[in-house]
């Protein structure tokens, strides 16, 4: 069987930055709030009218680039993405075409925060059934354009961010590449973290009834996401590593999502391993959800964090509630 190696990383931010102090001009909020309860000091917004594709096209390219490959050698397409362009068709074919490339397999892949986790998987095991030889995998998100950002939905609003990364993986007889990955779900919690506009539930998918009941904007139970997501968190990595047969010692970086600066300090502690070996760029982009890892992979790759053999764990939880973890050989 081939293996699934990471040839190439790439990650793409809005240029537009919106403070804490911004949003404590549109809503009853603050930095010192913010900053305390998620080590969040900006976040990145699209100019209205930019497209998730668009994102992902950009982060996608720099992957490439990184790779020294041609988009036509793509041969699928995985799009991990919580705010599609459109509620369908995925965005899956719209990156498809903004590449420019052939017409390969290209799907969606609708699981939050875990969603990047989730796609390596799935890459890893086309590849190593010979399904496919080169995927290009994406998580691409534009959440300023769902916010509420009144009052009322302050828990959520100063969370979120928009931004893309993208990983290259292709098929090698080399000794690297993903080796172990777990997923995990757990639908009894799905409407703890959840929104429901515009979706098959809801007769006429829409009415002004639900509009003004703020009932299109995402809706979260921040304490019980919190404390699942600590549990969560832990169990992939001691899944994913033991499925494997190492340890966290023999582990050279940690990626988690990033949900919020709190979750990923108790990771740490859990964990008991330096800080330098955990990623954390929450204080610039706020929670990304599917894009959030690729993006920190990506800035670890260029910050030299990350070598030739190293091992790196990807870990994420979210929505669903979902959670799962990947462990790559570099
Ligand atoms: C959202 C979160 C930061 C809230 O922190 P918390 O310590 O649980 O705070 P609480 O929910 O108890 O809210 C405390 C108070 O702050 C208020 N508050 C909520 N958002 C606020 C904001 N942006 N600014 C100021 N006050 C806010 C609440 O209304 C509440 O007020 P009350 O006590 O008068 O009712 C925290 O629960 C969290 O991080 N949860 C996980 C979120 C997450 O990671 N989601 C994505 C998972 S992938």
């Amino acid at each position: 069987m081939p293996n699934a190696a990471i040839i190439g990383t790439g990650h793409y931010l809005p240029e537009r930055v919106i403070t804490n102090d911004d949003l404590a001009r549109l809503m009853d909020t603050s930095d010192a709030w913010i900053r305390e309860r998620t080590g969040i000091a900006a976040r990145r917004w699209v100019e209205p009218g930019t497209s998730g594709a668009e994102l992902a096209l950009a982060a996608s390219r720099m992957a490439l680039a990184d790779a020294g490959l041609a988009a036509a050698e793509i041969d699928l397409l995985v799009y991990a993405t919580v705010n599609p362009d459109y509620a369908f068709p995925g965005n899956g074919p719209l990156l498809q075409q903004a590449l420019g490339v052939g017409t390969i397999g290209a799907m969606d892949i609708r699981n939050q925060c875990t969603g990047f986790v989730y796609g390596i998987a799935a890459a890893h095991g086309f590849i190593a059934s010979g399904a496919a030889r080169t995927v290009l995998v994406v998580g691409s998100e534009i959440h300023s354009t769902g916010l509420d950002v009144s009052t009322r939905g302050r828990d959520m609003a100063v969370l979120f961010g928009d931004g893309a990364g993208a990983v290259l993986l292709r098929a090698t007889d080399e000794d690297r590449g993903v080796l172990a990955s777990v997923l995990h779900s757990q639908g009894e919690f799905a409407r703890e973290l959840w929104c429901e506009l515009a979706t098959a539930l809801v007769p006429g998918r829409w009415n002004d009834a639900l509009a003004a009941e703020g009932r299109q904007y995402p809706n979260m139970n921040g304490r019980t996401v919190f404390q699942h997501a600590i549990r969560r968190f832990g169990e992939a990595i001691d899944e994913v590593l033991a499925k494997a047969g190492v340890t966290k010692d023999d582990v050279a970086l940690f990626v988690p999502h990033q949900a919020n600066q709190r979750i990923t300090e108790m990771v740490i502690r859990r964990l008991g391993v330096a800080p330098d070996r955990v990623c954390s760029n929450i204080e610039h982009y706020g929670n990304t959800t599917a894009a959030s890892i690729p993006i920190a992979l990506s800035e670890a790759v260029r910050a030299g964090r990350v070598r030739r053999d190293d091992l790196v764990v990807l870990v994420g939880f979210g929505s669903g509630f979902t959670w799962g973890a990947n462990l790559i050989r570099w």
